[in-house]
């Protein structure tokens, strides 16, 4: 099992501290939730309606005609390596680690890539995947770039790009194309809509390789209270434009309060902030003794922090403020020691 954020159970053992004190800054959901609406008692008993409203509300929402639901875009990510033959695999990485995972886990040759590929370098390459924007850089990859990446690939290629944190920035998807050969684009509804609960992800790619994950997975992946609570999400604009709203000036507030901290963030979406830092793991454990848990990375030593809800917001201020003056005391410390 890999290690992932939102592992609250481990900073309760950890840190000895019940769970209802925390404030998880660990993930990248969206602290507002969308509203659940009332359900039928209906939708528990019967097997889900598989030609409800949620495709085409969902072919609406991407700009895609070529849907398909997941439970989660995990469910994709774990599906997507039986469909191939031996594969050459590239996963720009650091990245969300459950991609090069079940690559690995499925017997291909996957390399771990640090930099950008050059055009001449993906024509030995089967299969792409890319994080767009990437969890935990927030790097964002240009649509040119990336059709020019999905072109330079080994004949049959595949360019994975999974847009779990799009959701906030649609004018950067490539949503719209992603029935192009070739192109597979991965969607959630964790995240933006705070709905990482509800399992629900969307696949959108070609009809023939749909049809092949839809055979894999077989029926009913989505329970039937799960597909209508997302096809009210995804039809919902107006709260859409609140949220989209409300995030960005979340993120805005949280990197005010980090550069107030000396903190100067190096990647952001609209979900978190990610930076690469020697003394993360201090940091970490600073928060965490000040009931803050945190996404800590190893490799490279960095720090990942979702929004706060907004009960959690002076919590954060107090712990990030002790933290600058222990920073300043322990430089005047080794000052004097000169
Ligand atoms: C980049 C990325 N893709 C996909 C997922 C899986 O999301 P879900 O299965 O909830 O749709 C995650 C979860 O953290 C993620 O960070």
């Amino acid at each position: 099992m890999l290690e992932h954020g939102g592992n609250m159970q481990q900073a309760c053992m950890d840190y000895n501290r019940p769970l209802e004190t925390w404030l998880d800054l660990s993930t990248g959901i969206s602290p507002y939730i969308y509203p659940i609406p009332a359900m039928s008692p209906a939708l528990w008993h019967r097997l889900p309606i598989e030609n409800d409203a949620l495709l085409d509300t969902a072919r609406r929402y991407y700009q895609q005609e070529h849907v398909l639901a997941v439970a989660g875009s995990q469910a994709a990510i774990q599906a997507l390596p039986h469909l191939r033959p031996h594969s050459r695999v590239w996963v720009l990485t650091p990245a969300y680690a459950e991609h090069a995972h079940a690559w690995r886990n499925h017997g291909h040759a996957v390399t771990e890539r640090d930099r950008l590929p050059e055009i001449n370098e993906l024509q030995n390459v089967d299969v792409l995947v890319v994080c767009n924007p990437n969890n935990p850089t927030g790097r964002l990859c240009s649509p040119t770039q990336l059709h020019a990446w999905r072109q330079a690939l080994a004949p049959g290629g595949w360019l994975i790009v999974d847009e779990a944190f799009m959701d906030a920035t649609p004018e950067n998807s490539i949503s719209a194309q992603a029935s192009e050969p070739g192109l597979i684009v991965l969607r959630s509804l964790g995240k933006f809509f705070g709905l990482a609960g509800a399992r629900v992800g969307m696949v959108l790619a070609a009809p023939g390789l749909l049809d092949q994950l839809r055979e894999w997975l077989g029926p009913w992946t989505l329970s039937g209270p799960a597909r209508q609570i997302a096809t009210v999400a995804m039809a919902d604009t107006d709260w859409q434009d609140v949220q989209r709203r409300r995030l960005q000036q979340d993120i805005n507030r949280l990197n005010t309060i980090l550069q107030a901290a000396n903190i100067t963030t190096t990647g952001s979406t609209a979900l978190f902030s990610y930076w690469q830092d020697p003394r993360a793991a201090d940091l970490h454990t600073h928060l965490a003794r000040h009931g803050i848990w945190t996404r800590l990375f190893a490799r490279p030593s960095a720090i990942r922090l979702g929004l706060p809800t907004p009960a959690g917001w002076a919590m954060l201020q107090q712990a990030l403020q002790a933290w600058t003056t222990m920073r300043q005391a322990s430089a005047v410390d080794e000052t004097d020691a000169q």
